[in-house]
């Protein structure tokens, strides 16, 4: 790209929202310009609006000055990290009013006409977006990204959709960072392990199916898996590792699986978007990886990793797999989207 595009961030005082300004630092397409908060935060110089938790506060956003949530003299391109009690009405304001918005929030994800993108396995799901133009009258759009542990384990299946999945038993492991700062109580998760985490194994399976599903005619058509989901908060910073169980419709051998986990790649890989790791999935062959500590940061956290796959005596296979929750499950997640969205034009 000759020029860099302008871009902004809705709820950029957050955890989240400190997860995309990291991330976009050097960004080669995006330049961010714009960060807007709640009214607490409005009127005051970044760095006065928000405690910082990621190192050192960036120069370029130090001392832009926060702004009201409400369309006006923001740039075209968004990306959402709000609040998801006050997500739903100011992403459709902003969507109304001519943005595209690209979200993390959960808020819009299962809407019928809303894609919920990974790109490498669903992109075509951008198709959804006229349909939003057409009955909302929106002259902008809402994309969207999935919750973080629902990416790794949809990266994870991703390559063995061809093998037609039926069942799906996945249990988590998840990082601290997913919750948030300050998140969990400190009394709560060390030495410890919390085996809920509220909607959590809801979002998984309902957004497993939508995300691995056919887009046929304006809608999408979930994947007919029978997907389980057991979430657990473990004593990690950072990376979520889920052990996934899969039975496969046409009984495919061990080395098929392999071969399909080695070889898979997408449309982000194709077009070389900035944001999309070389390889989407990598196995590890070592017995006893991936594991957070060591893998959730490789590839700039934005690849799975797959590793332990062998037969399962209840389904067919088993394996692990691992990403990064605030990168590929967050922040990371969104600004592919927003590659992908601009490579298909949509921003023209
Ligand atoms: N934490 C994670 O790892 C994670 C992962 C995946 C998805 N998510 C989702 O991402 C979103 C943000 O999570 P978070 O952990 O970053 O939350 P957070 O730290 O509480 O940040 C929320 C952001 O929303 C803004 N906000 C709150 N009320 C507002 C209002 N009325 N108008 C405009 N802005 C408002 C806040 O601004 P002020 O500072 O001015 O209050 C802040 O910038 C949530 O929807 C969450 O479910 C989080």
């Amino acid at each position: 790209m000759q020029t860099r595009i302008e871009v902004g961030i809705l709820g950029a005082t957050g955890m989240v929202g400190q997860h995309f300004i990291k991330f976009l630092q050097g960004h080669p397409w995006f330049d961010l310009k714009w960060l807007g908060a709640s009214d607490r935060s409005a009127g005051k110089k970044y760095r006065d609006a928000m405690t910082w938790h990621l190192g050192v506060v960036p120069d370029s956003v130090a001392d832009l000055v926060v702004e009201d949530c409400k369309p006006g003299n923001a740039p075209r391109l968004l990306f959402s990290a709000m609040d998801a009690s006050v997500a739903t009405e100011i992403e459709r304001a902003f969507a109304a009013a001519g943005h595209v918005v690209v979200s993390n929030s959960r808020n819009h994800r299962m809407e019928a006409d809303v894609p919920l993108l990974v790109p490498e396995i669903n992109p075509d799901h951008l198709k959804l977006v006229p349909r939003q133009q057409r009955v909302r009258g929106w002259k902008g759009q809402i994309v969207t990204n999935p919750n973080c542990s629902t990416v790794v384990l949809t990266m994870g299946l991703g390559p063995l959709k061809q093998f037609g999945i039926t069942k799906v038993i996945a249990t988590t492991m998840q990082a601290v960072s997913g919750a948030g700062y300050p998140g969990v109580a400190s009394m709560d998760i060390l030495g410890n392990v919390v085996p809920f985490i509220g909607g959590e194994e809801e979002k998984m399976e309902q957004e497993t199916q939508k995300i691995l599903g056919e887009f046929r005619g304006d809608r999408v058509e979930p994947l007919a898996a029978r997907v389980s989901a057991h979430c657990n908060r473990v004593p990690v910073v950072d990376g979520h590792t889920v052990t996934v169980s899969v039975e496969l419709a046409s009984k495919p051998a061990e080395a098929d699986l392999r071969a399909a986990f080695d070889s898979f790649s997408g449309v982000p890989q194709q077009r070389e978007l900035p944001s999309a790791p070389a390889r989407p999935v990598i196995y590890m062959e070592e017995a006893n990886r991936p594991q957070p500590r060591k893998d959730a940061e490789r590839e700039r956290g934005m690849a799975a990793f797959v590793g332990r796959l062998r037969a399962c005596p209840v389904l067919d296979y088993k394996f692990v797999a691992l990403g990064h929750n605030t990168v590929r499950g967050a922040a990371g997640a969104a600004v592919l989207n927003a590659e992908l969205i601009l490579s298909e034009g949509m921003l023209d």
